[in-house]
Order: C-alpha cells, then structure tokens, then sequence
C-alpha cells in the first residue's frame, strides 16, 4: 500500500490560500493549514510550519503571489508600493536560506518587467511564476536524486543530518533525494539519521519520512556520530544546504559541520545535495553567509515538561558552515560539483 504523499505547499487559488503542512507537529499529527495573509505566512516561515532551503522558497513565491493579488490595482506604483510591503515583509522571515531571497527577487523581476502591463495581468503572471516555481523544483529534486544515486552502491550504509527529505523540498528531496530513489530501486541502503537538536528535524521528519517510506533507518542522537562511523557503517554522509557560498562553503542546519569534520577523520565521502537556487554567488565566503539565532528556550525547555537547564546563558545558532575543504562534492540539478568550488560553482551558471 502507498501512503499519501505528504505535501510542504500547495496554492489553493480559489480560496486565496497557501496551504502548508504544519511540520511542527509531526510526527505526531499530519495537519495542514490554510494561510491566507502575508502576515500568516510570514508567521508559519518563523515558527517552521514550513522549513527547509527549498520548501521555503516555494512558500515566498506563493506569498508572493498571494500578497499581489490583494494589491490596489488603480496605478502601477499603487500596486508596486503593496507588493513590495509583502515581499519586503517575507523576506524578513527567515535570513539564511537564500531560496527565500531567490524566489521573491524572481517575483520582483517579473512584476517590473511588466510595468505598462494592466495589473490584472501582472497578477494572472506572479501566479504562473509562483507555480513554475514549485514545478521547477519538482524537476530539480528528481535530477538530484539521480545525479546523488549515481554515487552510491547498493547496500551502502547512509548518514544524514537535520531533514532536506520530500517536506523540505518538492517530492523526492534534495539529501534523500537519492536515499527515496535507491529504496524504489531495491538500493537496501543502511541510514543513520542524526535527531538534530535542538528541533529534533531529523528525529520528527528524517526518520518520520524514511521510516514511512519503508527504508531501513537508524535514529541516533547527534553525539553518536563518531561511533557510527568509527565502526564502519557509514560509506556516505548527505546532507542538504541553506546556502553555499561562491568558495563552495556551505551553510546548513547546526551541526552539519561537525559531522563533516567527522566524515574527514575516517575518510568518508560527505556530499552536500540542493538545488542551484541555493548556490549565492554573491556571498564570497562561509563567512558572509548570515546565520539565524533562534530562541534558547528552544534548547532549555522545548521538549521538556519542567526546564532541563537553569537560565544560564545559551547560544542557539540554527546553522554552521561547513568548510568547502571538507566537501567531497555538491551535488545540484545541472551535475556534480567537485572541487575547486570557486570554478565548479561558476560553471554550474554559464
Ligand atoms: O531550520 P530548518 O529546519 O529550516 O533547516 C533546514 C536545513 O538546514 C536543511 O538541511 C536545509 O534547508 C536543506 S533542506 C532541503
């Protein structure tokens, strides 16, 4: 038996909706949410209700959209003045993935590209690029995932961290990508799913998601890494990316550098998977890249009933950059990168 697809955003046009699966209550409950105004979106981005690089980009596009189509429609500054209160707005809501940015400077170009068009048009074509969008990355993921298959042998064993699975993205994933691509293909891969703190994303989604889809999946806590690899079990490490830097240093859930670190010790290949609209070339380095603090109370309280912490000072970095040394390959829907990543990023473009 199939299970439904879980699906990260949908736009219901008829009801002026985007409608997201609210990823904080998995694995527990599947529900999903209508959002009708900017600020909902907005509010569902930060709280991730909606999260990951690519599934965020998805939800600007659509907000996007959504935002424009309630605009004033008597002038071309009257629209462009609301318009870009939203997109100013959602670009807000989130500062490291740069899918967000992306898609909402992808939104902008087409509404001024359409300047001496009548608004009702401009409309009718921020929701056809909202929707390309979506099928884009539809298409991109399914490219990676066979570009990242490409590099596995069946029965390898597989560690991951944080989630960049179907929820995160547009059907396959970009880091399971090819993990979901293998299992159709009777790959038998082996996966070690780090849980992430402190949002737990690859316990409530990574092992959610693969478990749901029949891998054989192994839910560690992140300090249980070394172990894994030291005993040999691991011939791989994929991880997804919020945004990689023009060097090929990538910035992505907290943690995922140590595992890098950890990756080069015992000699295994650690791959970074998205797709080329989180590649920024515009930042030159890991350095310029801007990381998201998040509340402490995630770390102190979140999971807990009572506190598990005195209030103590506490540092909640959502993201760490991995440096581009450690990267065995980034790997995106036009092919493999490989080192070094300030050609091979480039050439990713031309
Ligand atoms: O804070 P999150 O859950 O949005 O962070 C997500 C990650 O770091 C993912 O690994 C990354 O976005 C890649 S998702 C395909």
């Amino acid at each position: 038996m199939s299970l439904e697809p879980l699906i990260p955003n949908r736009l219901d046009d008829e009801k002026s909706a985007l409608v997201v699966l609210d990823q904080t209550l998995l694995p527990g409950e599947v529900v999903y949410r209508a959002l009708h105004t900017t600020e909902e979106i907005c509010h569902a981005i930060k709280t991730l209700q909606v999260r990951g690089a690519p599934a965020i980009g998805v939800a600007a596009g659509y907000g996007a959209y959504l935002g424009a189509k309630a605009a004033p429609e008597e002038s071309f500054d009257a629209f462009y003045g609301y318009f870009s209160a939203v997109r100013d707005a959602l670009a807000a809501s989130r500062p490291t993935a740069v899918n967000l940015f992306w898609a909402l400077n992808r939104m902008d170009k087409k509404v001024l590209s359409m300047k001496e068009a009548p608004i009702p048009a401009i409309k009718a074509a921020l929701k056809e690029e909202s929707l390309a969008i979506h099928r884009e990355d539809i298409a991109q993921n399914k490219a990676i995932s066979e570009y990242g298959l490409s590099l596995l042998k069946p029965g390898d064993g597989i560690l991951t961290h944080c989630n960049a699975g179907p929820i995160a993205t547009s059907e396959y994933g970009t880091a399971l990508g090819p993990i979901l691509l293998g299992q159709e293909k009777g790959y038998g891969f082996k996966v070690f799913a780090d849980e992430t703190r402190p949002l737990l994303q690859g316990a409530r989604l990574t092992a959610f998601e693969l478990h749901r889809a029949g891998v054989d999946v192994t839910l560690i806590c992140d300090n249980m890494a070394s172990m894994v690899m030291k005993n040999g079990w691991v011939q791989a490490c994929l991880v997804g990316c919020d945004r990689v830097a023009a060097n090929g240093d990538v910035a992505n859930k907290i943690g995922t550098s140590g595992v890098a670190i950890l990756a080069k010790h015992y000699g295994i290949p650690f791959y970074v998977l998205g797709p080329t609209t989180t590649i920024d070339l515009d930042c030159p380095t890991g350095a310029d890249i801007p990381i998201e603090q998040r509340d402490p109370e995630e770390i102190r309280s979140l999971w807990y009933e009572k506190p598990m912490a005195p209030r103590c000072k506490m540092f909640n970095p959502a993201f760490d950059v991995t440096d581009h040394e450690l990267i065995a390959g980034i790997i995106t829907e036009k092919g493999i990168a490989r080192p070094p990543y300030s050609e091979s990023l480039r050439k990713l473009f031309e």
